[in-house]
């Protein structure tokens, strides 16, 4: 007899499933021409997704006031779970005024596809600088997540959300595990510990580091970059999946790590948004999450630091999914290998300095990262990306 293995919890104790049966489906179906109907940009439509997926459990829809305000002035939940980062459907007030409090909404994405349906609960306004200053740490519009928030409407619209049916990526059909297909997984491996690892970048030898630091302590390593919206100046989604698969197939045990696609948007809201990626993760069924330098920062909005002393914020057993801290890891020239202070005897002259920001600057001038920073055979499916000429 099999010994099956336990997965953790999800937040708030049960994986939500907001995916439409085929009878629900065709009910909405059959009503869809006399509802009033709302369009979600790429953002929206990816929030849907991740609640109906049970990413964002225990979230059942898009935040109601009482949610919004206690999310965005302490960052929990009405009901006390911890929650960081407010899940909202924005509208202008003349969509608003198109929809009424109890109306079944249907919802369209970006090219008027009938995608969700919405049991409209609330129609609420809210404090544009208020949230961007307690959830961005800033009210400055260059902030490319504050930036979002002022140009979205101004009356949020709330209540519970049906996705109408679960398509593919069909830009990565093979690697959209959702977290109840992650569970399955981690369960079928025996894995009684995972490690989640969010990115937005082409993986370099400092995100490396910390990945194999972690994975030398948990059974698996859940590789788990973000390919929602991004911002524009970011390595486009399609790049950045073939430099995952060029690093599992050369430079990681391959057994050892599920690779998917986290279909949500980047906030780039830093520490709180480090405490909203450890909470999907946990809903993936991972048990540890990684948090290196200015995790989820964007310019220098943040220290390098504030989203790991974010978690103390919190007691774990509120959080439930355990932080693996890293400092930051630079390439030791001294020891010639990946450390950071804690094992490093370098003086600051010998420690090459690398990010996903400056292997993307590199990329802009036609310049190839150098093995300190990139694995070469990364770095040449990025030349190939950025048409950047290599010698043979
Ligand atoms: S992001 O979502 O945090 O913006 P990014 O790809 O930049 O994604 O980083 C992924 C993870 O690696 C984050 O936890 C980040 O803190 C960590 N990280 C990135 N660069 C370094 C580094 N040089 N040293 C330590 N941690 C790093």
């Amino acid at each position: 007899m099999s010994h099956q293995i336990e997965t953790i919890a999800a937040h708030g104790g049960q994986l939500i499933n907001r995916i439409c049966s085929a009878e629900q489906k065709q009910e909405f179906l059959d009503k869809a021409d006399h509802l009033p109907r709302i369009q979600l940009d790429e953002r929206a439509f990816s929030d849907l997704v991740m609640i109906a997926i049970g990413g964002f459990s225990p979230l059942t829809g898009f935040m109601e006031k009482a949610d919004y305000d206690r999310v965005v002035n302490e960052m929990y939940l009405a009901n006390g779970l911890p929650w960081s980062i407010p899940v909202t459907l924005s509208v202008s007030e003349e969509v608003a005024d198109t929809v009424k409090e109890g109306d079944l909404v249907r919802l369209d994405d970006a090219s008027d596809r009938f995608v969700g349906v919405m049991q409209l609960t609330q129609k609420y306004t809210y404090d544009k600088m208020h949230e961007a200053l307690h959830v961005y740490r800033t009210n400055e519009e260059k902030h490319p997540g504050v930036a979002v928030v002022y140009q979205q409407g101004a009356v949020n619209l709330a209540g519970p959300i049906w996705l109408l049916q679960r398509d593919a990526d069909p830009r990565f059909p093979t690697y959209q595990i959702d977290p109840v297909e992650s569970r399955a997984l981690f369960q079928e491996k025996g894995w009684k510990t995972v490690v989640g690892f969010q990115t937005r970048n082409p993986i370099h030898r400092a995100h490396e580091y910390i990945i194999k630091c972690a994975m030398e302590v948990v059974d698996g390593l859940f590789l788990h970059p973000l390919v929602g919206a991004t911002k524009s100046d970011d390595i486009a989604a399609d790049v950045r999946m073939n430099c995952y698969e060029i690093m599992l197939e050369h430079y990681f045990p391959r057994d050892r790590v599920i690779l998917a696609i986290n279909p949500a948007a980047m906030r780039y809201a830093g520490p709180r948004e480090a405490i909203f990626h450890a909470l999907v993760r946990k809903n993936y069924g991972c048990t540890h999450f990684i948090v290196g330098r200015d995790h989820a920062g964007v310019g220098d909005y943040y220290g390098t630091y504030d989203a790991q002393h974010i978690f103390d914020e919190f007691k774990p057993e509120e959080l439930g999914i355990t932080p693996l801290k890293f400092e930051h890891a630079f390439y030791c020239t001294r020891t010639q290998q990946m450390a950071t202070t804690k094992t490093s005897p370098s003086l600051p002259e010998e420690r090459v300095h690398l990010s996903g920001t400056k292997v993307r600057e590199m990329l802009r001038r036609g310049e190839l990262p150098p093995p300190e920073f990139s694995r070469p055979k990364v770095a040449a499916e990025l030349a190939k990306a950025m048409q950047i000429p290599v010698e043979a």
